[in-house]
């Protein structure tokens, strides 16, 4: 049975997973209108990620005697300045995110929920995954600076990158 407290922390992340997911989608829509077909699909990809998470934690919740809260979201950014604006705000989110996370682990060795720890251990391992890819990220697109060219190789290569993560499997997360 999860303590109030610890329901709470976890209807936070819930909330934060799901905004995670928009935030994503938002990108996506961004640069599939840019016509970047290959960023696009890589953010739509994010994006489903991001909803995957959030109904982990939302099934945790109610296995466990809670009651998932499905609320209302804060809007996302839905323009960027540049692809490497938006990638720096990839980034950031994924900063954000993992503050929580660790957040939501403190909570759960306050309240000695073990149960909970332990399952927060997969966000706490798909976290440094997320934050390294972004970093990736960003430095391929730092390289490329204002280079259309390489924007263009950029945009094929992270297509190679989705659909490689796709033949991988189906995520392994949930
Ligand atoms: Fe679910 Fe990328 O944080």
């Amino acid at each position: 049975m999860l303590s109030k407290t610890i329901e709470s922390a976890l209807n936070t992340q819930i909330r934060i997973e799901a905004e995670s997911s928009q935030a994503y989608l938002a990108m996506a829509v961004w640069a599939e209108v840019k016509g970047l077909e290959g960023i696009a699909c890589f953010m739509y990809d994010q994006s489903d990620e991001e909803r995957e998470h959030m109904l982990k934690l939302v099934k945790f919740v109610n296995e466990r005697g809670g009651h998932a809260h499905i609320s209302e979201l804060n809007a996302p950014n839905v323009t960027f300045n540049s692809f490497k604006d938006m990638f720096k705000k990839l980034l950031a989110h994924e900063i954000f995110v993992s503050k929580s996370i660790n957040e939501l682990v403190h909570i759960s060795l306050q309240e000695k929920d073990y149960a909970t720890h332990n399952f927060l251990q997969w966000y706490v391992a798909e976290q440094i995954e997320e934050e390294a890819t972004a970093r990736t990220i960003l430095d391929k697109v730092n390289m490329i600076g204002d280079d259309k060219g390489g924007l263009y190789l950029f945009d094929r290569d992270i297509q190679q990158l989705t659909v490689n993560s796709a033949a991988q499997g189906p995520n392994t997360g949930v």
